[in-house]
């Protein structure tokens, strides 16, 4: 029997936003979300507001970063998970293609923030992803598979029960290519599969989100796929209607 799992829609602000566009945002988006699981991931530092505008709806907040490091401590510039909790963050970002690139966070890293973020019981959002030219040399489940299993190695996959991982391919981020619905299952399958093989209970109920380049008018086509859960959202979560459509074809793709 398959499990019918809900699904989920994050929105990753990045870098972008400011009091009076998030303000307007979140008051477009506020009500209208309704029997889909529905984040966002504003910018650190604007997340306490976005806690206060969130009182009283069911979008939650999600963190883009968390510090490896410890809960506190003298490390300048770092958000510990304990601060995040104390925000009111149910999710954590980690492992962002974007972070992995620019920041140079390791696999190890990696799983350090996810510890952290589980101990203050945060859900770690697991991004996992090839690039195009890890794509053309036929490496992506090779790809995946490391960047995953160094999470499972570490923290052990019963964790995974509080977790959610998304699949992003580095060359669909930003660029308006979206992997097809049928190339994202196939490495949504093989996630699936590589987690059953440690502990098929955890595999058939984790949510395992799609994301690069998700739009309102490719969401639809996505959410059909038997192992595609929902997505992780950039550039389409700043604009109210196109994440509103985003969700609604969450919710829609929900089975009775
Ligand atoms: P885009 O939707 O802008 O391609 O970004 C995807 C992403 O990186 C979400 O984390």
């Amino acid at each position: 029997m398959t499990v019918q799992r809900s699904k989920l829609v994050i929105g990753n602000w990045k870098m972008q936003g400011s009091f009076a566009a998030n303000s307007a945002l979140l008051s477009s988006l506020v009500g209208k979300t309704q029997g889909v699981n529905v984040a966002i991931a504003p910018p650190s530092v604007y997340l306490a507001e976005a806690r206060q505008q969130l009182t009283g709806s069911s979008i939650q907040l999600a963190a883009q970063n968390v510090a490896a490091e410890g809960q506190k401590g003298a490390y300048t510039g770092e958000t510990s998970a304990a601060m995040l909790a104390d925000v009111g963050v149910t999710y954590g970002i980690i492992g962002h293609s974007e972070r992995r690139q620019y920041y140079g966070e390791t696999d190890s890293v990696v799983a350090q923030k996810y510890l952290r973020l589980q101990e203050q019981g945060i859900k770690p959002v697991i991004c996992v992803g090839e690039s195009l030219a890890e794509r053309e040399a036929g490496q992506v489940e090779e790809v995946v598979s490391r960047q995953l299993m160094a999470i499972i190695d570490v923290c052990g996959v019963e964790t995974l029960a509080n977790a959610v991982i998304a699949y992003e391919p580095v060359w669909a981020i930003g660029t308006g290519k979206t992997a097809t619905p049928q190339d994202a299952q196939a490495v949504h399958r093989f996630l699936r599969q590589l987690i059953a093989a440690d502990n098929k209970n955890i595999a058939e109920k984790i949510c395992i989100l799609y994301g690069g380049s998700v739009k309102a008018d490719n969401a639809a086509s996505l959410f059909t796929m038997p192992d595609i859960d929902g997505a992780l959202v950039g550039g389409a979560s700043l604009v109210a209607n196109d994440f509103l459509a985003i969700c609604h074809a969450a919710k829609a793709s929900i089975v009775g």
